[in-house]
Order: C-alpha cells, then sequence, then structure tokens
C-alpha cells in the first residue's frame, strides 16, 4: 500500500477510536472495523473484483480499502452516501489519499440512486440503514454478474436490524451465504451461477 494511502487510514482510524471513546460526538464516521476492512481487502483481490459498489460512504473510511484493492486490476469504485457533508468529507479523504480518480460518489438516497446505476458490479459492500439492507439487495442483485459477492456489516453487532436481510440471503437459492465474526459480523454472500 501506497504510504500517502497507509497514512489516511491511520488517520481515520486515530478518529473512530476517539469516535469510540466519546471523545467526538457529531458527525460521528461509524467506519468499518479495521479487521473487517483489512478482509475486504484480501477478499476484492482474492476475486479480482474491478466493478464495485458501496452502499454507505461516510467519511471514505471503507471506500479507501475498496479502492485500494481494486486499483491493481484497474477497478473502479461506485460508493452512495445520503449525507452531503460526509460525502464531502469522503471526496477529501479520497483525495489526499490519491484515490479520487477511481472512485465516483452518488450523493442521494441509494433506494433512488441505485436504479440509476448501470452496473453490472461484481462486488457490493452494503453498510448503510440497516432495516432497508434487504431492499438495497433486491436493488443490486439484477444488476450482479454470476459469481459476484455481496457483503453486509453489522450483522453481529445489530442482529435484530439486520435479521430480515440474513433471512433473506439464506432462504434465496441464487445465492450462497455465511456469516463471519470479523469486527461487527460480516454477511458474505455469492451470487450462485
Ligand atoms: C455505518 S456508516 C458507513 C461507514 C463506512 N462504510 C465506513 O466504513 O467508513 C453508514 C453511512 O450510510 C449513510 N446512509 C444511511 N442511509 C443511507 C441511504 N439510504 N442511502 C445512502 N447512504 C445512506 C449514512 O449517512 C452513513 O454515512
Amino acid at each position: 500500500m501506497e504510504p500517502r494511502i497507509a497514512e489516511v487510514i491511520a488517520e481515520l482510524e486515530a478518529r473512530a477510536r476517539r469516535e469510540r471513546a466519546g471523545e467526538i460526538t457529531e458527525p460521528r464516521m461509524w467506519a468499518l472495523h479495521p479487521d473487517a476492512a483489512r478482509f475486504l481487502h484480501v477478499l476484492i483481490q482474492a476475486i479480482r473484483a474491478t466493478r464495485l459498489l458501496e452502499i454507505g460512504t461516510s467519511f471514505g473510511y471503507s471506500t479507501l480499502w475498496l479502492a485500494d484493492a481494486t486499483r491493481p486490476n484497474g477497478g473502479r469504485v461506485i460508493t452512495c452516501e445520503i449525507s452531503a457533508e460526509r460525502a464531502a468529507a469522503a471526496r477529501e479523504t479520497l483525495e489526499r489519499a490519491g484515490l479520487a480518480d477511481i472512485v465516483e460518489i452518488v450523493v442521494g438516497d441509494a433506494e433512488e440512486t441505485i436504479p440509476q446505476l448501470s452496473g453490472p458490479f461484481d462486488f457490493v459492500f452494503i453498510d448503510a440503514d440497516k432495516p432497508r439492507y434487504p431492499l438495497f439487495l433486491d436493488l443490486v442483485l439484477p444488476k450482479l454478474l454470476p459469481g459476484s459477492v455481496v457483503v453486509a456489516d453489522n450483522i453481529l453487532s445489530h442482529a435484530e436490524a439486520v435479521a430480515s436481510y440474513v433471512k433473506r440471503v439464506r432462504e434465496d437459492p441464487a445465492l450462497e451465504t455465511i456469516t463471519v465474526p470479523i469486527g461487527s459480523g460480516l454477511e458474505i454472500t455469492l451470487k450462485v451461477g
């Protein structure tokens, strides 16, 4: 990883630690756990994903990891964020890391913006409004290539809020899925066929 990307990641991880300690209240980043970020970084490189979609950008912490993982394979990331303030923070994060040229930030409610994206995607990371995970999945599934992977965060930390999502991915015969206890719990789902 390039030193300037590692520097921005270290900075955001320090901020996340201060958030967790209650030293920063607003605006919260709610960043992905660093172990989960590293897991996604390995996974994206392993499957050589190049058409990535993220739902829930915040300050761009996870976006940095996604972009850095796909860049060696010429990939690109589209990331959706409802808050203009957080999207602006993410833009600054990505510019400082030198990754802005391979990331498109789409500002607005993902429920409205995803249908406007053409796809196809081969890797999707869902980390936004938890009760709407099933809806986000339904919007992205038609845009997924066979063999694509969908990862959803907070599966163990917010089990009740994401229960309908977990039920949905487990019951769909076109999907194979597993909960991985890293960070806040990741649901890793493969579109079979
Ligand atoms: C948990 S944070 C994302 C953290 C980020 N993935 C990271 O690891 O740095 C969730 C983000 O989703 C955004 N969000 C919530 N509902 C959304 C929606 N319907 N469409 C797009 N973004 C949404 C919030 O504004 C917030 O920034």
